[in-house]
């Protein structure tokens, strides 16, 4: 396994594969693997001969006050689980090298997309995300890219991202990864105590009722307000709990794949969540 932190020495190595005409599948993260991540390795593996794994914990997605500081980083543990898994080359580049001017050029997202939901709560969170990610493409060149679906609304900006400028990069979603009690893996779980690890499954949880709520033809203010009085009796402080268009955050549609979301704080973790609704709820239930 190619463990790299220089642009030229990277694009030697891709460089060899393409001559050969080796399918190349990048999985980008900030490190702090878990097995959710382990996951995306694996799939990317079954679709190119070649996997790249990036570690870079990108600085312009966190906001003023967030945990850009405090992000774990462990990348000797991040090394060892990706030489056990099939990934063949680790990218590892500094800030100066992922942004080589200061200012540099900067992507906006579209703010249908990028300002609501996490974005109302994370402002610029997304516009980084489409930054890093972009940069990261133009760098690895990969024909495929996998990405979690526990960070829905930043992998609909990433397909986006994708059609809008036109890049030739199938983008693959994979399910989240979970703990035995529901919990979505996340690195940021690791900042919850003990007491509060106990409560953190209770978002999934709730995410489970609104949509037996919901497929039961309940109204979505009572299912919304119930699981919200739910959380915060857990110790949460909600910041949204919503039911969405999976195609584009917007109003469900009847007929169409449609998403719970959620994120709250509890004690020094914010953590998200979402679900695929089954079926479309009843059309009555839409408000
Ligand atoms: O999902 C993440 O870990 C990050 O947002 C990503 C896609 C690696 C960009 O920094």
């Amino acid at each position: 396994m190619h463990v790299i932190s220089s642009l030229d020495r990277m694009r030697a190595v891709l460089g060899h594969w393409r001559a050969r005409n080796e399918r190349i599948g990048l999985v980008p993260t900030m490190g702090n693997l878990h097995e959710g991540h382990l996951d995306l390795v694996r799939a990317a593996a079954r679709r190119c001969d070649r996997v790249v794994v990036s570690l870079f914990v990108n600085p312009t997605q966190f906001g003023p006050g967030e945990d850009y500081q405090r992000y774990p980083r462990t990348r000797a543990a991040d090394l060892e689980k990706l030489g056990a898994a099939s990934c063949d080359l680790v990218w590892t580049p500094d800030v100066e090298t992922m942004y080589p001017l200061s200012p540099g050029f900067s992507l906006l997202a579209p703010p249908a997309l990028s300002c609501v939901l996490c974005g109302e709560h994370r402002p610029g969170h997304f516009d980084g995300v489409a930054n890093v990610v972009l940069r990261l493409f133009q760098q690895v060149r990969p024909q495929l890219a996998v990405f979690g679906e526990k960070d829905f609304q930043q992998l609909l900006i990433i397909k986006r991202l994708v059609q809008d400028l036109a890049l030739a990069i199938e983008i693959q979603a994979w399910p989240t990864r979970r703990e035995a009690d529901g919990l979505a893996m996340s690195s940021r779980n690791q900042y919850l105590n003990e007491e509060q690890r106990v409560a953190a499954p209770q978002l999934y949880a709730s995410l489970m009722d609104m949509s037996a709520a919901l497929a039961a033809g309940e109204d979505w203010p009572a299912v919304r307000d119930r699981a919200w009085q739910r959380l915060e009796q857990h110790g949460f402080t909600p910041q949204y709990l919503a039911w969405r268009s999976a195609e584009d955050l917007g109003a469900p549609q009847p007929g169409r794949p449609q998403r719970l979301l959620a994120a709250a704080v509890l004690g020094p973790a914010r953590l998200i969540d979402n679900l695929a609704l089954d079926g479309a709820p009843i059309n009555a239930a839409i408000k």
